[in-house]
């Protein structure tokens, strides 16, 4: 059975509990309705386990790895269960250390920033801005966008080929496009990385919420993740994998935690020893209910089965990637074809529409949030818009007039909470305001 592509359990779950499913918004005509949340790429609403057992825990809340009394004991515990529980979530290897940072973004720098010196990176182009940016003291090798899942193997292939046989080399890949949704040959690529002699590290913060990542059975050298897009929003992250370069490395902050030993010399500086374990790079007090919140998000993803999960989700993508494409003016944006395999991420553009403007339609008409822009992967998408490689982006600027090609795209992402309803009615939205087109907005006062 491929982790990519789980054997599909056809049988298909409920949504599970979520917060927020009451939550009602105002409409721009006066009206309200239930929101619905078709955002989740960006962050997840908490499951309403997670909450349970955070609110559960919260009255024992105290230190953790600095304090004798019982709720730093008990705290202690809960933090170190936790980093267990995700180690067995990841499928980690024995002798992998797992480190809790605030994020994917926090996780990928702190790799960057342990990196053994004349290490060369290689990363596409299509990379969220977390994946593509941290690499800033070595030589990095920007692969372009492939149009296959093949094309990127062969792709990676080439470039580590052409690289000096000799020094440390880090591949560092997406398993689920954050702007696509496509899921990357992640198993292959790693098969290549290691041919050569190189590591590589999984960005799983769009794959792991939607498909089991394991480590081993990946065979990928490092994973990161982040809880808010996990369905845990407290706080924290993940990057597991192996141990030396994280063990040889300078502590990424220096502090309390990270030190096991702190004196005077005789020549009035400082001996410092720092740890060897995942609290080296784990300086001031942990986030033990960012942990916590996380090893309950992985029980609970267990529990329900990623099988009933994915198929659940995969019978909501096909409906989106149909019903969408039965809209002459609506153009989804892909770069691996109609075949893909795809998580509950879907991007698009609508002819005459600036992107910002539908997405504040979707929202003020109809109580949906998307998400709209360029998904911090500027290349990504310009290249999936045809734009000029020197456009202005959604840091830049870039309002389109009417009728205009816009320059951004509405993205609607979804997941394990999402109930059939939220799906229906944001079809029916974009079919609604295509119909209507940008006009009836603009004469409401656009956003
Ligand atoms: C694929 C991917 N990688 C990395 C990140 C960065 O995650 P965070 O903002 O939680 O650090 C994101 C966020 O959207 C993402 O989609």
């Amino acid at each position: 059975m491929s982790v990519l592509n789980p054997a599909v359990d056809q049988t298909i779950c409920a949504p599970l509990p979520v917060l927020g499913r009451d939550v009602v918004v105002p409409l721009a005509n006066g009206g309200e309705v239930a929101y619905a949340a078709l955002d989740y790429a960006a962050s997840a609403p908490a499951l309403q386990r997670v909450w349970d057992d955070v609110a559960g825990y919260a009255p024992y809340y105290g230190s953790v790895h600095r304090g004798a009394g019982y709720l730093s004991q008990l705290s202690t515990d809960l933090f170190e269960q936790s980093r267990a529980t995700v180690a067995e979530f990841l499928g980690c290897r024995p002798g992998d250390q797992l480190v809790f940072t605030r994020s994917t973004t926090d996780s990928l720098n702190l790799l960057a920033a342990v990196l053994p010196p004349g290490t060369r990176v290689f990363v596409f182009e299509t990379e969220h801005h977390a994946a593509l940016l941290p690499w800033r003291g070595a030589e990095v090798t920007y692969l372009d966008a492939p149009r296959t899942p093949g094309e990127a193997v062969g792709t990676l292939e080439r470039a580590l080929a052409d690289r000096t046989p000799y020094g440390p080399a880090l591949v560092c890949v997406t398993g689920a496009s954050n702007v696509t949704g496509e899921l990357w040959p992640v198993r292959e690529l790693a098969a290549a990385a290691h041919a050569h002699g190189a590591r590589i590290v999984l960005d799983a913060a769009q794959l792991a919420p939607h498909r089991p990542v394991d480590i081993g059975e990946l065979d990928v050298d490092y994973v990161a993740f982040s809880g808010h897009k996990l369905y845990a929003p407290f706080g924290a992250g993940v990057l597991a994998g192996r141990a030396d370069w994280l063990r040889a490395a300078e502590p990424y902050l220096a502090g309390g935690g990270a030190s096991k030993q702190v004196a005077r010399r005789a020549d009035g500086g400082l001996d410092v020893e720092w740890h060897t374990t995942a609290a080296r790079h784990e300086a001031g007090s942990p986030n033990v209910i960012g942990a916590y919140a996380i090893a309950s998000a992985c029980r609970a993803l267990t529990e329900a089965g990623f099988g009933p999960l994915v198929a659940r989700e995969q019978a909501l993508v096909c409906r989106v990637l149909s019903a969408l494409a039965r809209i002459p003016q609506v153009k989804v944006l892909s770069l691996f074809g109609e075949r893909a395999e795809r998580v509950g991420v879907v991007s698009f553009v609508v002819d005459g529409w600036d992107s910002s403007h539908f997405a504040a339609a979707l929202s003020a008409r109809y109580g949906i949030g998307v998400r709209d822009g360029l998904f911090c992967a500027h290349p990504l998408v310009r290249t999936l818009l045809g734009a000029e490689p020197d456009s202005a982006g959604e840091c830049g600027a870039s309002e389109s007039e009417p009728g205009e090609r816009s320059l951004s795209a509405v993205r609607v992402s979804f997941g394990v909470g999402t109930p059939d309803e939220h799906v229906e009615r944001f079809l029916g939205a974009v079919a609604a305001l295509v119909g209507d087109g940008p006009g009836p907005l603009l004469a409401e006062g656009g956003r």
